[in-house]
């Protein structure tokens, strides 16, 4: 199954299959209003788009709004991304060269490390560089102009930003999961992109079984398309889509093997918990990291586990969904709202 891991965050995307305007970005409704509302107001200003966050977990549409972003505005969109980003020179420079009104998309803005992040603060703010000349008592500090350019930063983890980076973004947004019927128009325009042929109730079906995320849709949908070339008519129907649905592991709720391997071992490793995130991480030999940022957004959206103060436990519906019998603190609700932790 590893390598089949339908839900992991890296991997190629399709380039056919990237919305390339907010005509065509489908969903998250409430998010492209507002953004085509900031964005006509620049252009009508002349101005730059002030900068942008974009949190929520992996394959929702992140990158694919920054680039839109760039197209709505009609300018470049550089890229950087937080871990290969080493030293301030590196980012100075980078942003030294930006033009006027760009874009620098900066993804897994969260791990920027601090020295670097610093160089951001007069640059968000100021269009400026805080640059040091020489060492020892001679040095000298001078500030160089930059261009008014956007800083769009992306992140799977919004809560391990730093607040004085957090405070510099004028317009934050906050991916929700897709709704199976945006999901199935997602699938659907995948298939008139890749001129494959399906049917309403496997568009339908498909859509309700890829855990709320386009990426998943449409990695899924190649998979199934193989099943329907090689076993099927040729067509992406209803009974080859459960057909390949179930050779795949993924179940009618769309959680993989990877999903039910957290549920079960919270309920039997851990007497359905709480239980701590890095306790869990070894009990499935899975990183914590992966597992907080790629798998347990959908587990806790959906209602199969909770996160509380004092950790991980496993929901009425985790326990049904696997077939165990609640423990006393799902059977209780014990986790109270103000327990829960937000999310991202
Ligand atoms: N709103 C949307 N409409 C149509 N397709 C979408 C939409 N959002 C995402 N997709 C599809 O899902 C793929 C993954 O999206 P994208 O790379 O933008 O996600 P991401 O949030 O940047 O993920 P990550 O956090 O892993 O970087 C896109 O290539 C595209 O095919
Ligand atoms: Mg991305």
């Amino acid at each position: 199954m590893i390598d089949e891991r339908l839900t992991e965050a890296t991997g190629p995307d399709d380039p056919a299959l990237r919305p390339r305007n907010l005509d065509e970005y489908i969903g998250q409704e409430r998010i492209k209003r507002n953004i085509q509302v900031y964005i006509r107001a620049a252009l009508n200003r002349g101005e730059s788009l002030d900068h942008v966050l974009l949190a929520g977990p992996p394959g929702l549409g992140k990158t694919s709004l920054a680039y839109i972003l760039g197209e709505e505005l009609g300018v470049e969109v550089r890229t950087a991304s937080g871990p290969t980003i080493e030293r301030q020179g590196d980012l100075a420079a980078i942003l030294n060269n930006m033009g006027d009104r760009e874009i620098l998309f900066i993804d897994e803005i969260h791990r920027l490390n601090r020295a670097v992040e610093e160089v951001l603060y007069p640059a968000m703010e100021d269009y400026e560089l805080d640059v040091v000349l020489g060492s020892g008592p001679a040095a000298q500090s001078v500030k160089l102009p930059l261009q008014r350019f956007t800083l769009v930063g992306a992140t799977t983890r919004s809560g391990l930003l730093t607040s004085p980076l957090r405070a510099r973004f004028g317009i934050q947004c906050t991916m929700d999961f897709y709704t199976p019927g945006e999901l199935q128009r997602i699938i659907e325009r995948s298939c008139r992109e890749l001129s494959m042929r399906i049917t309403e109730d496997g568009a339908r079906e498909l859509a309700g079984r890829c855990r709320g995320t386009p990426r998943v849709a449409n990695r899924l949908l190649k998979r199934v398309r193989d099943f329907a070339e090689v076993e099927g008519s040729g067509v992406i129907d209803l009974p080859i889509t459960r057909l390949a649905l179930e050779r795949l592991e993924v179940d009618q709720c769309g959680l993989d093997g990877m999903d039910i391997r957290i549920l079960e071992a919270i309920a039997h490793k851990f007497d359905g918990g709480p239980v701590g995130i890095s306790n869990l991480a070894a009990a499935i030999g899975e990183e914590s990291d992966t597992i907080e940022s790629v798998y347990e957004p959908f587990l806790i959206q959906q209602g199969f586990v909770q996160r509380t103060s004092r950790g991980r436990i496993l929901t009425r519906r985790g326990c049904d969904h696997i077939g165990v019998a609640p423990s006393e603190d799902a059977a209780t609700g014990m986790a109270t709202e103000t327990e829960q932790e937000t999310l991202f």
